[in-house]
C-alpha cells in the first residue's frame, strides 16, 4: 500500500504533541543499531520528532523522548538493544514524563516485543518498521492517556511517502528505494521483520536525488534489503542510469545487492557512468560451497558467483568487490569451510565483512540438524580473517603512489583533530593528516601508505 503521510490522521497527533511541546521545550534522542537501512530510518524517526517541535540531542540524559531503532539480524545486536534500553530505567525514574519507545527489526519480532513488554515495564511503545509513520499516534497516546502500545502490521508493508528526515549528513545521503525482501534465505530474520519486497515510485526517487544533488548532496546511496530487484515502471539498472544523468557533481552507491539479481544491463550502466556511479560492487556470496548455498537458499552456485565477478571486472575499471561471509552455517563441513577459503583466494574481494552464524527464531536453518559451535565457529573466523587481511593488504598495495579522487567525510574517530578520513571512489577508506577541513568537498589525495584497513595519503592540487 502507498501511503502518502498528508492523506493519513499522522498530521493531526503530530499537531496534538506540538501543542504539548510548545508549553514546554521538549528534547528527543534516537539511538540506532544495525545497518543503513536503520539509519535512513532513525533520520526519518528524527524528521517526526522535529515536526513535532522536539529539539534532536545527542545524548539520552536531557531527553523527554527516547527512541531505540533496534537490529535483529543477529543475537548479538539484540543483546546490545537490551542492555541499552535497559539503562534508560534509571532515566525514567528521575524523568517520569520521559517516553521511552523501541521500533525497528526487534519490535517486529512477537517474542521480542512480548519481551519488552513485561520486563522493561517503562517502555511505553514498540513499532515495527514498516509502521514507523505511527510514531505521533503512539507518542500522543502515551503522553495523554499514559497509554502502552505493541502494534503489529498485519498486512505485507507498505511505502510511506512525505516524511522529511533530519539527515545526519550535509554532504552524503541515504535513499531509500525498496523496502522488505522475498528471498527467504534460511538464515535470515529480515523477510520476516521488514515484510515482502515493493519499490517506491521512480518519480519520487528520482525527485528526492535532484533535490538533494540541488542542495548540495556529494554522494547518494540507494539503500534497499535488495536494491537490485527494485521494480516499478523501470527496472534498477534504468533508475540508476536515470539519476546518473542527474547534471553535477555526485558520486551514486547503491547497497545491497543479491547476486542473483546482478543483471548484464546493470553492469552496462555501471560501465558507461563511471564518472558517476561508484566503481564499487557489495556482493555477499556468504559460502563458498555450493551445498551450503543451497542449503541457504541463495538460488546462485559458485560458477555463476564467479562469472558475474568477471563480468563487473571486464566491464567496469578498477572496480572494488566486498562481501559478507557467514561462518558456521548448521552442516558447514571442514570441506564446505575450505571452499569458503578457497573462493576468498580465487575472487579476492578488497573486503570482506564475515559473521557468526546466528540462528534466528523462526527461519528455517534455525532447527537445522548439525549446528555448528562456538569453539569451531571461532577458528573458523580466525582463520578466514587471517587470510582476508592479507587479500585485503595486497588489494591496496597498487593504491600507493596514485592520485585518487575523495570525498572528504568527517574527522578521524580517536585520532587527533587534524586527521581526517575520506572514501576513495571505489568506497576505500582513506586517512589524510591536514590542517585544513574539506568535510564534504571532493578532493585530490596521494597515496603514500596503506594498510590492509586503510590508505593513508596527502592533499595534492589536482589529479597528475
Ligand atoms: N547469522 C549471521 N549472519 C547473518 N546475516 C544475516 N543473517 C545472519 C545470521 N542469522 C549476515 C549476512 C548478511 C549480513 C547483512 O548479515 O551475511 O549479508
Ligand atoms: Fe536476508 Fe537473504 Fe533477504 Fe538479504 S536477500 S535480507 S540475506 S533474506
Amino acid at each position: 500500500m502507498n501511503i502518502d503521510i498528508k492523506n493519513t490522521d499522522v498530521g493531526r497527533y503530530a499537531e496534538l504533541v506540538k501543542s504539548l511541546s510548545a508549553k514546554k521545550a521538549r528534547n528527543a534522542y534516537v539511538v540506532t543499531f544495525g545497518c543503513q537501512q536503520n539509519e535512513a530510518d532513525s533520520e526519518k524517526i528524527r524528521g517526526m520528532a522535529r515536526e513535532m517541535g522536539y529539539t534532536i540531542v545527542d545524548t539520552p540524559n536531557e531527553a523527554d523522548l527516547i527512541v531505540v531503532n533496534t537490529c535483529a539480524i543477529r543475537k548479538h545486536a539484540e543483546l546490545k538493544a537490551l542492555s541499552v534500553i535497559g539503562r534508560f530505567k534509571e532515566l525514567k525514574r528521575n524523568n517520569p514524563e520521559l517516553v521511552v519507545g523501541v521500533v525497528g527489526c526487534m519490535a517486529a519480532e512477537q517474542h521480542m516485543a512480548d519481551f519488552i513488554k513485561q520486563k522493561f515495564r517503562y517502555v511505553s511503545f514498540t513499532l515495527e518498521p514498516n509502521l514507523l509513520y505511527m510514531l505521533p499516534k503512539l507518542l500522543w497516546k502515551s503522553l495523554s492517556e499514559r497509554e502502552r502500545s505493541f502494534i503489529f502490521d498485519a498486512d505485507e508493508g507498505n511505502i510511506v511517502e512525505g516524511i522529511e528526515p533530519v539527515r545526519a549528513s550535509g554532504h552524503k545521503a541515504w535513499v531509500s528505494i525498496m523496502y522488505g525482501c522475498n528471498n527467504f534465505c534460511s538464515y535470515c530474520i529480515v523477510p520476516y521483520v521488514r515484510g515482502r519486497e515493493r519499490s517506491r515510485d521512480s518519480r519520487s526517487v528520482i525527485e528526492e536525488c535532484k533535490k538533494l544533488i540541488d542542495s548540495g548532496y556529494r554522494e547518494i546511496t540507494l539503500l534497499g534489503q535488495n536494491v537490485n530487484s527494485y521494480k516499478s515502471d523501470m527496472d534498477f539498472a534504468s533508475l540508476l542510469e536515470s539519476i546518473a544523468k542527474i547534471s553535477g557533481d555526485f558520486v551514486l552507491r547503491f547497497m545491497t545487492s543479491h547476486p542473483k539479481d546482478v543483471s548484464d544491463r546493470l553492469i552496462e550502466v555501471m560501465g558507461k557512468y563511471t564518472g558517476k556511479v561508484a566503481p564499487h560492487f557489495h556482493l555477499p556470496l556468504q559460502s563458498g560451497s555450493d551445498g551450503i548455498l543451497k542449503a541457504m537458499n541463495r538460488t546462485y552456485n559458485t560458477e555463476k558467483f564467479l562469472s558475474t565477478v568477471d563480468k563487473l571486472r571486464s566491464t567496469v575499471p578498477g572496480i572494488a568487490l566486498t562481501s559478507d561471509i557467514i561462518i558456521g552455517f548448521p552442516g558447514e563441513s571442514e570441506g564446505d569451510f575450505e571452499a569458503t577459503l578457497n573462493m576468498l583466494s580465487n575472487v579476492k574481494f578488497d573486503m570482506v565483512y564475515s559473521f557468526l552464524y546466528s540462528p534466528r527464531e523462526g527461519t528455517r536453518a534455525a532447527v537445522m540438524e548439525n549446528q555448528i559451535s562456538d569453539e569451531i565457529k571461532g577458528e573458523r573466523m580466525n582463520r578466514l580473517l587471517e587470510l582476508q587481511c592479507a587479500i585485503s593488504l595486497e588489494k591496496n598495495l597498487p593504491y600507493v603512489d596514485t592520485t585518487q579522487r575523495v570525498l572528504v567525510d568527517s574527522v578521524a574517530k580517536n585520532k587527533n583533530e587534524n586527521t581526517y578520513t575520506a572514501r576513495t571512489l571505489s568506497n576505500k577508506l582513506v586517512q589524510i593528516e591536514s590542517d585544513e577541513n574539506y568535510i564534504g568537498q571532493f578532493k585530490y589525495v596521494k597515496i603514500n601508505r596503506t594498510s590492509a584497513f586503510s590508505l593513508f595519503g596527502e592533499y595534492v592540487r589536482e589529479e597528475n
